[in-house]
């Protein structure tokens, strides 16, 4: 549905965005993830066609967003990172405004407005179709900058932090908003908030300084750091030292600490790459007599992995002090 090849953007002497090309399947809905500067707004404004790039090519739909413009924004909904609105509109004037400058005939114009209306949540539970733009809080702002980008039903939205600058409440809502959509569109997101990406997304993208650093699903991303090598382990039955060292008896083990002693060991073991000991600890308390509370991975968060890899790829950027 979207694919981009070595997209390139400089701003004056600027790269922000370096040679990135990635694809995104119809229908899915793709987290395109990094941090502040990145390069994420820049390049879905180049795929909505409200900038060009340097360099590369990109194309919705079959659709190139360089030569085609106009095919491309029938085909895109784009809600940018502040939602441009006329402060002195209502809601439903607004509307019915962009719905004119979208080109939506006439006699269409009514139900294509309800309806967004009330995919966004504008109608009900509180109708807040007439009132004025400028009275509305930002969630709601957020809202109706979502209902502009839905109303002509195109097959790709496009939203640059959807969620900036909302409450916990709203945020959940939105993202709600999001996952619904998802299941008729073709959604490309971009966010610096991991839990949320990793909540709607089927796929994510994270970019930083301009580069793709990974790409995959969440369980992918995830499992490239956390790898099978880490387990917690709580026993009781005898000194710390000791279980600790029965432990590391097991063979596949590397290294154990500990990482909690009190009624109960806590330790943190470490064993080779691609070897699961869980079974064996298990097997060495039992014969020991030894009681387990817990045995578990430790599986590491996306953010660990997001700041790795964004942390690796802006030291590589980083200009050699003299
Ligand atoms: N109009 C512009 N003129 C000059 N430089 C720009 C312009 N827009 C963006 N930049 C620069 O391009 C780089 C990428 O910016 P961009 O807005 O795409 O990042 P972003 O990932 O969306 O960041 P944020 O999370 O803060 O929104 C930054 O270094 C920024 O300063
Ligand atoms: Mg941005």
């Amino acid at each position: 549905m979207i694919d981009v090849q070595h997209l390139t953007k400089w701003y004056g002497r600027t790269l922000a965005v370096d040679d990135i090309s990635f694809h995104v399947e119809a229908g899915s809905v793709v987290g395109f993830l990094g941090p502040n500067g990145a390069g994420k707004s820049t390049t879905l404004r180049i795929l909505t066609c409200f900038q060009p790039a340097s360099s590369g090519s990109a194309s919705v739909d079959g659709c190139d967003v360089f030569s085609q413009s106009v095919q491309v924004r029938r085909r895109i909904g784009y809600m940018p990172e502040n939602v441009p609105l006329y402060p002195e509109m209502r809601v439903r004037e607004y509307l019915r405004f962009r719905a004119a400058l979208r080109g939506i005939p006439r006699s269409q114009r009514a139900v294509a407005i309800d309806k967004v209306l009330e995919d966004c949540w504008l109608s009900s539970p509180q109708d807040m179709s007439y009132r004025r733009l400028e009275t509305l809080s930002r969630g709601y702002r957020q809202r109706v900058g979502l209902a502009d980008c839905l109303l002509h039903d195109p097959p790709v939205l496009v939203l640059d932090e959807p969620t900036i600058g909302l409450d916990p409440a709203q945020v959940r809502e939105m993202r709600n908003l999001v996952l619904n959509l998802g299941q008729k569109h073709t959604v490309i997101l971009s966010s610096h908030i991991l839990a949320e990406v990793e909540q709607v997304c089927k796929q994510i993208v994270i970019i930083s300084s301009g580069k793709i650093v990974a790409q995959g699903t969440p369980r992918e991303l995830r499992e490239r750091v956390s790898g099978p090598g880490r387990l917690i382990v709580e026993l009781r039955g005898a000194m710390a030292e000791q279980l600790a060292r029965d432990v590391a008896a097991i063979p596949g083990v590397q290294a154990v600490e500990p990482a909690e002693a009190g009624e109960w060991c806590r330790l943190s073991v470490q064993s080779t790459e691609d070897v699961d000991v869980r079974v064996q600890v298990a097997a060495m308390a039992a014969s020991k007599g030894y009681q387990l509370r817990e045995l578990r991975r430790e599986v590491a968060s996306l953010e660990d992995f997001f700041v790795q890899i964004t942390y690796e790829q802006s030291m590589r950027q980083a200009p050699v002090a003299l």
